[in-house]
Parts: C-alpha cells; sequence; structure tokens
C-alpha cells in the first residue's frame, strides 16, 4: 500500500516539475499541450509561449523535445527543432543604451 502512495506522490512531483521557467510551465502542462494534439515544437510555442521567454529556449527546449521525442516514439534527432528568428539587424549596446536613455526622457 505505502508503495502506491509513494509512486503517486512521485509522479504529482514530476508533473509538477517546471520545464519552462521563464513562462511558467509545468511537465503537466506541457504534457497537457501534447494530449490534446500540439505535438511539434512549433505549435507548443504558439500555444503556451515555451521557448519564448528571456533564455529564448535555451533551458526548455532540450527538455520539451525529449518529452516530444518519448510521446512519439522517435529519437531526440527527429524532433525538429523551432525556426531561430535572429534580430533583423546587428544592435550595438551603445544603441540599446541611448534607446533605454531616450526612453526615460520621454
Ligand atoms: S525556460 Fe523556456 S523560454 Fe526560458
Amino acid at each position: 500500500m505505502q508503495t502506491g502512495n509513494i509512486k503517486t506522490a512521485n509522479k504529482v512531483r514530476e508533473n509538477e516539475t517546471i520545464i519552462c521557467r521563464c513562462e511558467d510551465l509545468t511537465l503537466e502542462d506541457i504534457r497537457s499541450a501534447i494530449a490534446d494534439g500540439y505535438t511539434d515544437f512549433e505549435e507548443l510555442k504558439r500555444y503556451l509561449r515555451c521557448g519564448m521567454g528571456p533564455c529564448g529556449g535555451r533551458t526548455c527546449l532540450p527538455l520539451i523535445r525529449r518529452e516530444l521525442a518519448r510521446v512519439k516514439g522517435v529519437p531526440v534527432e527527429d524532433v525538429a527543432m523551432p525556426t531561430s528568428r535572429p534580430p533583423v539587424q546587428v544592435t550595438t549596446f551603445e544603441a540599446i543604451s541611448v534607446g533605454s536613455e531616450r526612453g526615460k526622457n520621454e
């Protein structure tokens, strides 16, 4: 009986594991979205905003790809990477700094 309680507690803890700390998404959020039919990273990104936080998905991307691979029964390498969208043009720190100063005076 106690083994069942431990397994249940571990399952609850596993589902509460934060996968995307930028967007505050748990493993349960990811699994629920996958069960709802969002079965690739681009769809999950649009639905949950995972990968769109300040880290740009550096933390959550590999974890979500691994979960997608597990669900689909394929190697992680077969789970498509999301589209990378770097800045349109090079922006210097000086321009960012001036821009932030300009924003303070307005
Ligand atoms: S952890 Fe997901 S975007 Fe940063």
